[in-house]
């Protein structure tokens, strides 16, 4: 096997000779621009670790990969219209570039184009591929819509945001992964450890995603820090300050996480200092050691080299230090 970074940098190569601009440039350019702004490539470089895991070139799994990176870059275009983003990547949205009729259909169009990209696999492979993307791309709409539900309820339950993120974000990484050893055409049984592998590390990148929405550098985090919080997403940061905060702090949080002021600069302040002083930081940060965890005990049970699981190994602690 190769190095994470010699993955993700095959990626790239094929991604740009992928995409090419063309007419109507209105549909086309906001794609190329959302695709060319960088990220981290993590579900692609995983489909083609995971093929290589299972003992298949990767080059055989770069249109999967593609169509996982495509269909997530969709799903960010539709997400930050839905969540008022303005920024993606440190660059603006789509929307804000463009408007959002634009991201609508651009959009559209990226989800069409995932789905035609399981066209250059044959037979089996093309239907076991799009039978698992269909079903993956429907639970992260189930997720999304949880996702804004939540937004004004007040009794979400921390099962239910569990939920809610294994949907929107973990199946996709979970899918990324079995999408390889379906290619790689790994036993079953080895195909679902891979995927629980991807679940419990979705659940712990989407946790870090949430911390980092509070409490990242707004020099390098590329989204606009507290945008959760001007949304009023009960995050687990939320839920746990719930649990743990006084009465005070319980009533604080429910009164501001259900207004939408102007300046939202001092709601973020004083929700940051709830989450910190009732501990909910502290548990957030442990909830993502706990999921990545759970992740590394299924990855044991993956029937390859030892070589080959501390290669994913190296990957989900990659994730968990992350600052983007
Ligand atoms: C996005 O979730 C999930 C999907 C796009 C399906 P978030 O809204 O929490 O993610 P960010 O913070 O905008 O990246
Ligand atoms: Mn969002
Ligand atoms: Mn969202």
């Amino acid at each position: 096997m190769h190095s994470i970074e010699f993955y993700r940098n095959e990626f790239i190569s094929y991604l740009t000779s992928k995409t090419v601009s063309k007419e109507p440039l209105n549909l086309y350019t906001p794609i190329t621009y959302i695709l060319g702004l960088g990220g981290k490539r993590l579900r692609p470089t995983l489909v083609l670790m995971a093929t290589e895991v299972f003992g298949t070139d990767y080059r055989k799994a770069l249109d999967a990969a593609l169509a996982i990176e495509v269909f997530h870059n969709f799903s960010l275009v539709h997400d930050d219209i839905m969540d008022d983003a303005p920024l993606r990547r440190g660059k603006e949205t789509v929307h804000e570039k463009w408007d959002i009729n634009t991201g609508i259909l651009s959009g559209d169009a990226m989800l069409i184009n995932a789905y035609q990209l399981f066209e250059n696999y044959d037979g089996q492979m093309f239907r076991n591929l799009a039978q698992l993307f269909s079903k993956t791309a429907i639970e992260v709409c189930e997720g999304q819509q949880y996702d804004v539900d939540f937004e004004t309820r007040d009794d979400v339950t921390q099962l239910e945001y569990l939920k809610m993120i294994e949907y929107k974000t973990a199946v996709l990484v979970a899918a990324a992964l079995k999408m390889g050893a379906i290619i790689a055409e790994a036993p079953e049984e080895q195909q679902q450890s891979i995927y629980d592998f991807g679940r419990y590390l979705g659940i712990a990148f989407q946790l870090q995603d949430d911390y980092l929405d509070a409490f990242g550098d707004p020099e390098t985090f590329g989204k606009q820090v507290g945008g959760d919080i001007i949304e009023n997403k009960k995050t687990y940061l939320y839920l746990k300050a719930m649990e743990l905060g006084s009465d005070e702090e319980k009533k604080a949080l429910s009164d501001m996480f259900s207004i939408h002021p102007d300046d939202p600069s001092g709601k973020i302040e004083q929700i940051k200092k709830i989450f910190r002083q009732t501990g909910a930081a502290g548990e957030t940060t442990m909830a993502i050691e706990t999921y990545t965890q759970k992740a590394f005990e299924v990855l044991e049970k993956l029937a390859v080299s030892d070589e080959k699981k501390g290669i994913l190994e190296k990957f989900g602690k990659g994730l968990m230090v992350r600052r983007v």
